[in-house]
């Protein structure tokens, strides 16, 4: 026997769409996230995620067929994702796992995945650790010997 794919066992494309436009109500109330999507409709950025995850599930490649290669990295550098942008895409996509019906075993999976891949694609530092240096020069005395 075959090893069930999760776009299987998670119920095939209808699921994917469904999760995804929950994921989007959350993203269309984020003051964070909803800057760096298009200001017009989210319809298109919805459709491009659904597409990708049914691909890297296990289903259909219509994705790949329609952008080429995913290249993640490359696609989100635009946009400023540091650890905070990070938390608040997982806090909306958990959620949105949280309401969708789902064998708890692809839920598992899913949530794993999505853990790692908003990590992967953090690609600025958060403000508060970056160092503040003084704008006036420093009197001699001052002055860091480094
Ligand atoms: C970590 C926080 C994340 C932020 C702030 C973010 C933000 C964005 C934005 C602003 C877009 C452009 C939407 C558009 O032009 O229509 C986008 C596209 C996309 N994102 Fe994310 N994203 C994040 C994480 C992820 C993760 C974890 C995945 C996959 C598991 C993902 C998959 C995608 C895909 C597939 C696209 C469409 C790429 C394309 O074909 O153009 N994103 N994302």
């Amino acid at each position: 026997m075959t090893k069930r794919t999760i776009y299987e066992l998670a119920g095939g494309e209808a699921t994917f769409f469904a999760l995804v436009e929950r994921f989007y109500h959350g993203v269309a109330e984020d003051p964070l996230l909803r800057p760096m999507y298009p200001a017009d409709d989210l319809k298109e950025s919805q459709r491009k995620l659904a597409l990708f995850l049914i691909q890297y599930f296990g289903g259909p490649t219509t994705y790949s067929e329609e952008r080429g290669h995913p290249r993640l990295r490359l696609r989100h550098a635009p946009f400023p994702i540091d650890q905070a942008a990070r938390d608040a895409w997982l806090h909306h996509m958990n959620a949105a796992l949280d309401a969708t019906p789902l064998p708890e075993a692809a839920r598992e999976e899913m949530r794993r995945y999505f853990a790692h891949a908003a990590t992967f694609l953090i690609n600025r530092a958060a403000p508060a650790t970056l160092p503040v240096f003084p704008l006036q020069p420093r009197l001699p005395h001052e002055q860091n010997p480094i």
